[in-house]
């Protein structure tokens, strides 16, 4: 079990951006180690109220005094995608998403995200239901691993670290990430700095936890949960989570268009050279903040 903390991205940019009502009503999303949460507390006055959410029980189950002994405050262990229940239309003044997972699941070998660590394979950010990495992996055909590996890893050695899986488990079920990290090694030679693993074990991840179908949800849940003015503030790791998130504030690929969204300030926001120094995983972070028009 780690004992390292996850640091939150853009935290100053997220508030200046999202809290636009010092006693409105916020919801974040994706609790992870509470560092947006807390911040937002700060933020709020007497009146203001935070919900806060995340699906892994590790996250909720051990909660600072900061946040048991704040009456405004109220967690959820429960998928973002589910917001609507917890929530009624139109009484939210801002929604952060912050995607991914945290430093301190991924520093936890027991947890297996990291290619890094040997652990088991697992990967599920609620490890009490849905099947695991491992189950994936020995049991999924050669085709739908390629696909995977090719649309979520935007992998191109993606067909040949599929077959070297496929020819490998019918000998050896796959059990551990060292031993998935090795096979992928094996099957690619290493040229960049970038490990060969880096992408497959995010592909895996995102589609063991189906990570984008969660995030179309919760952008649609947020839409009617949203006061007008209410703000949505999402920051990704990933250009395909960013493109969604961008057409979705666009108006486009949604269930319901009626919803508008305006763009506060610049498009996008970028961590600062200071931020990316202290804290390297925000230099791929990606913020974009819009409000609720109409
Ligand atoms: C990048 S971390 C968030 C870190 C957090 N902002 C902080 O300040 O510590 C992402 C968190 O979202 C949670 N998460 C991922 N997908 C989720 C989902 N579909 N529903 C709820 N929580 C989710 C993960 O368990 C993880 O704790």
């Amino acid at each position: 079990m780690s004992i390292l903390t996850h640091e939150a991205v853009m935290t100053e940019e997220v508030l200046e951006s999202l809290i636009h009502s010092r006693k409105g009503l916020y919801v974040d999303c994706t609790f992870g180690a509470g560092g947006h949460s807390s911040r937002i507390l700060e933020e709020l006055n007497k009146d203001g109220k935070l919900l806060s959410m995340d699906k892994d029980k590790n996250a909720t189950r051990f909660l600072s005094k900061k946040f048991t002994k704040d009456s405004r405050f109220k967690i959820i262990n429960d998928s973002f995608s589910q917001l609507s229940l917890y929530v009624e239309n139109e009484t939210v003044s801002g929604v952060l998403i912050d995607l991914g997972i945290s430093s301190t699941q991924l520093d936890d070998s027991d947890r297996g995200f990291s290619f890094q660590l040997d652990g088991p394979l697992d990967m599920r950010i609620d490890n009490s239901q849905g099947i695991s990495a491992e189950e994936w992996i020995n049991t999924a055909t050669k085709k739908e691993i390629e696909d995977v590996f090719w649309v979520l890893g935007e992998d191109r050695f993606s067909r040949r670290i599929a077959k070297k899986i496929c020819d490998i488990r019918i000998k050896n079920p796959i059990r551990t990430t060292k031993e998935l990290s090795e096979i992928v090694l094996s099957a690619v030679s290493r040229k960049s700095k970038k490990h060969p693993a880096t992408n497959i074990f995010r592909a895996i991840r995102m589609k063991i936890n189906e990570e984008l179908e969660e995030l179309y949800k919760v952008l649609e849940a947020s839409s009617y949960a949203l006061c007008f003015g209410g703000r949505l503030a999402v920051i990704s790791f990933h250009s395909i989570e960013d493109r969604i998130v961008k057409r979705f504030i666009q108006g486009k690929d949604r269930v319901d268009t009626s919803v508008k969204f305006s763009y506060i300030g610049d498009r996008f926001i970028k961590a600062t050279s200071e931020e990316i120094k202290r804290n390297p995983r925000s230099r791929s972070a990606i913020l974009r903040v819009a409000e609720k028009v109409a």
